[in-house]
């Protein structure tokens, strides 16, 4: 196992560049994933660090080795794609040994790593088999069965479950994890799906137009965004994110542009007429008589819980609450924000503010 460290990692394509001079420095065993829209650079920074593709500034580090103008086969990494790149002709057992033969492993030590991985991922009873014979979830298990007898220093996932429905989808994250837990192999994983990364990571990096947003653990990224991007792109439903001001003069509140008027906490930092952004969780949005009135526009019961989309003058707002309520399109619903859980973002820069 080894650290990773990728410091100042840039990356263009002519004039084009996508990544900006990127800071990452991942511990040796950590589960760390990369997560953000479509675009933002993820995969082109794990081909990089896989070395697949040429670095254009800054180092990339396994261990204490600068590894920029090392081979991909010598980085003792192994790397799981989307599209599992199975060999169509060869066994599941043939697959999953294919490495170890081109390393010339001895035939006893590769048998005995290839059942030891297919018992890892259960796939014992299936090494005989050809890989169009397989389910989607099983093909998925012998691509990682290969990246496990190799036994490297990291592993590489990029986007791994995409291709899988959403059933599997939750048991392979699963799987994942536990497996992570039983091998501690320092992993760098991407996925575009934030609910992925939430559950899975030990840390998370949120990137954005090839710059890192935030990196910190899941809950750490949901209790304190850095900004009103993490604060939107963590989350399901999302923040609900209200434009105003605060109160120059008067009562201390928020005054939405749209009309409406919220609580502060009385240690609100923000000076007196500054343009902010009001955030708050639909969880920590609750329904009680002292709250603003809010219409309702559609009520959504998923059993667990039930999602209240509501309008708050001309802001939409979403509440999720626990209790049963007999609510129905049109009703006036009283909503009240625990304010211990507010968050405030800076109009213009878009920086959480603090609050106390
Ligand atoms: N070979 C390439 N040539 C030119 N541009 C590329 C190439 N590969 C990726 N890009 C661009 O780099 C950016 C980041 O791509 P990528 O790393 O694949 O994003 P992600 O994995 O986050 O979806 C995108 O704007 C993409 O169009
Ligand atoms: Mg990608």
């Amino acid at each position: 196992m080894a650290s990773v460290s990728v410091a100042n990692v840039r990356k263009n394509y002519g004039h084009f560049e996508v990544l900006h001079g990127v800071d990452i420095d991942i511990r040796d065993g950590e589960f760390v994933i990369l997560v953000g829209p479509s675009g933002c650079g993820k995969s082109t920074l794990l081909r990089m660090i896989a070395g697949l593709e040429e670095i254009s500034g800054g180092n990339v580090s396994i261990g204490s080795k600068v590894v920029n103008n090392v081979a991909p086969k010598e980085r003792d990494i192994a790397m799981v794609f989307q599209s599992y790149a199975l060999y169509p002709h060869m066994t599941v057992e043939a697959n999953m040994g294919f490495s170890l033969r081109l390393a010339k492993a001895p035939k006893d030590q590769i048998k005995t790593r290839v059942h030891d991985a297919a018992q890892t991922l259960g796939l014992q009873h299936l090494l005989d088999r050809y890989p169009r014979n397989l389910s989607g979830g099983q093909r998925q298990r012998v691509a990682m069965g290969r990246a496990i007898v190799r036994q490297p220093q990291v592993f590489l996932f990029d986007e791994p479950l995409s291709n899988l429905d959403a059933k599997l989808r939750v048991q392979m994250r699963s799987e994942i994890k536990q497996l992570h837990q039983r091998l501690k192999t320092t992993t760098i994983y991407v996925t575009h799906d934030q609910i992925e990364a939430m559950t899975m990571a030990d840390r998370i990096v949120v990137m954005r137009d090839g710059y890192v947003e935030q990196i910190g653990s899941p809950l750490d990224l949901y209790d304190r965004p850095a900004n009103l991007f993490v604060a939107g792109f963590i989350g399901s439903p999302g923040m609900n994110v209200i434009k105003g001001r605060i109160s120059a003069t008067g009562p201390l509140e928020f005054i939405a542009n749209g009309g409406a008027r919220l609580p502060l906490p009385e240690n609100a930092a923000p000076a007196r007429g500054a343009e902010v952004i009001y955030g708050i969780r639909p969880e920590h949005l609750i329904v009680s008589q002292d709250g603003v009135s809010a219409e309702v526009v559609v009520v959504e019961p998923t059993g667990a819980e039930t999602q209240i989309n509501a309008r708050l003058g001309s802001d939409a707002l979403v509440a999720t609450v626990r209790e049963r309520l007999s609510l129905q399109a049109g009703d006036a619903v009283q909503v009240a924000p625990d304010l211990s859980k507010l968050h405030l973002f800076d109009a213009r820069t878009e920086k959480r503010l603090p609050i106390d």
